[in-house]
């Protein structure tokens, strides 16, 4: 942010000094290209990560309930809600195997709620409700899950919700009631802003988090929060952090919730979020469960997309991860594993006109990887490819295959490659192509006649 401010003071002397005629829209541009490179520099680690964790964990997982939103909502007195934090002992937590069972996702980083909407910190705060007073866990719970995730190598992710519903200064308190408007009070509403700034402060000077994910933010506008102000203050403190998209009218991606975006998300960057049942937290009643394959479909077609998938778990009051959250996420991991290299650092695959599926790209654009879902009905087709297939097989288990061209080439357009893939060599949930192609890859566009 430094930078950028010394390049827009610059531009400030250069106009004063240049003469009318010498505009300075060359420094405008070298300030808006520093800022996109410095950019494109933090979000790079995250751009190739492809995979993460979200965990949500809190008293809610005591009753098994919705986090914050059972109160928030009515389906449970406020008072009710609240006795959850006397269940909640973190007695068999174990951080270094949460992040162990992440990294056998294949996941490369994690992101963990430090504070939901109700305000019940996971870690020792100066002010508010916290886990380390306020539960029989005793103790801060970010602390050593934050360690062990760097002991793997994987990045660090916070989660903080802007709302605290249970902040005596925070206007909302339920759907129903709520406390104040900020028009009326302005300056409760002002120590509110003091209150949850420190919070991130405080979180940033512990942990230094790689990845700030705010949430809540529809609340408020960008005003209100005095967004800006910690934007700022977290670029001048810890500039390498990605901030997610949740913070009003900043933020560094687009967090898409529930569902592969039917079409591509309009942010360069992206990160689906997604349940692995219905619920965020632990809910006991809830099997609506994905499939280990669902899932492998779901983080392809994100890849396809050129976004991230950010797959939630939610661990029960004690620390558990339940068996079929943690089955889960090794046999995710299975098939990540195996097929890394058309997963980690790729790029968005080709349009679905030329090949219905998925598929990714590797950064150079010299391979291109076909995901098959299942097993094909015969061989797996391809159109509009102008590129010469150097080497096709399959990745992750060595089987090379013989690409054909079906026909001649007519009118400049290629042929259609065919690609018979054996049954042995097909993986049990998507089985993955690699074409290692002449040069970056050149698909053929009927109004172009050329390649593109
Ligand atoms: C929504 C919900 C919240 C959940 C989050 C995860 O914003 O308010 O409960 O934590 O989505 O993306």
């Amino acid at each position: 942010m430094k930078k950028f401010r010394l390049a827009a003071l610059m531009c400030a002397l250069v106009c004063l000094t240049a003469p009318a005629f010498a505009a300075p829209p060359a420094t405008a541009t070298s300030d808006a290209e520093a800022r996109a490179a410095a950019k494109a520099a933090r979000m790079q680690w995250f751009a190739d990560a492809k995979f993460g964790i979200f965990i949500h964990w809190g008293i809610y997982a005591v009753d098994g309930i919705t986090e914050s939103w059972s109160f928030f909502d009515g389906y449970v007195s406020y008072a009710d809600y609240m006795k959850q934090a006397k269940g909640f002992t973190a007695s068999h937590y174990d951080p270094q195997a949460w992040a162990d069972l992440i990294k056998a996702s294949g996941a490369k980083y994690a992101v963990l709620t430090s504070k939901h909407h109700d305000g019940m910190a996971l870690w020792d705060t100066r002010q508010g409700l916290n886990v380390v007073k306020d539960t029989p866990a005793h103790r801060d719970l970010v602390a050593p899950f934050v360690k062990a995730l760097r002991e793997d190598g994987l990045k660090v992710g916070l989660y903080f919700s802007l709302i605290d519903w249970s902040s005596p200064l925070y206007p909302a308190f339920t759907q129903a009631h709520p406390r104040y408007a900020i028009k009326d009070d302005p300056a409760r509403w002002q120590r509110f802003v003091t209150y949850y700034q420190d919070q991130v402060h405080d979180l940033t000077r512990r942990f230094h988090p790689d990845l700030y994910w705010f949430d809540g933010g529809w609340e408020h506008s960008a005003e209100e929060w005095h967004a800006e102000a910690l934007h700022d203050w977290i670029r001048a403190h810890n500039p390498d952090a990605i901030i997610n998209g949740r913070l009003p009218g900043f933020g560094d991606y687009g967090t898409p919730e529930q569902g592969v975006p039917i079409t591509r998300p309009p942010d360069k960057y992206w990160e689906l979020c997604l349940t692995m049942n219905n619920s965020w937290g632990w809910q006991p009643n809830d099997d609506h469960f994905k499939t280990p394959h669902e899932i492998i479909r779901i983080l392809s077609g994100t890849l396809d997309m050129g976004g991230n998938l950010l797959l939630d778990i939610g661990p029960r009051a004690d620390g558990t991860i339940p068996k079929i959250e943690a089955d889960t996420l090794r046999q995710v991991g299975r098939w990540v594993h195996k097929n890394q290299e058309a997963i980690y650092a790729s790029q968005a695959g080709i349009p679905h006109d030329y090949y219905l599926g998925d598929s990714t790209l590797s950064k150079d654009g010299k391979t291109l990887y076909l995901f098959v879902d299942g097993k094909p009905g015969g061989a797996v087709l391809l159109k509009g490819l102008t590129n010469r297939v150097l080497v096709a097989r399959v990745v992750g288990n060595g089987t090379m295959l013989s690409p054909k061209r079906l026909g001649a080439t007519l009118g400049g357009a290629p042929s259609m490659l065919a690609i018979d893939v054996p049954d042995y060599a097909l993986d049990p949930d998507v089985t993955v192509i690699a074409l290692e192609l002449d040069g970056p890859i050149k698909l053929f566009h009927p109004e172009k006649k050329s390649g593109s």
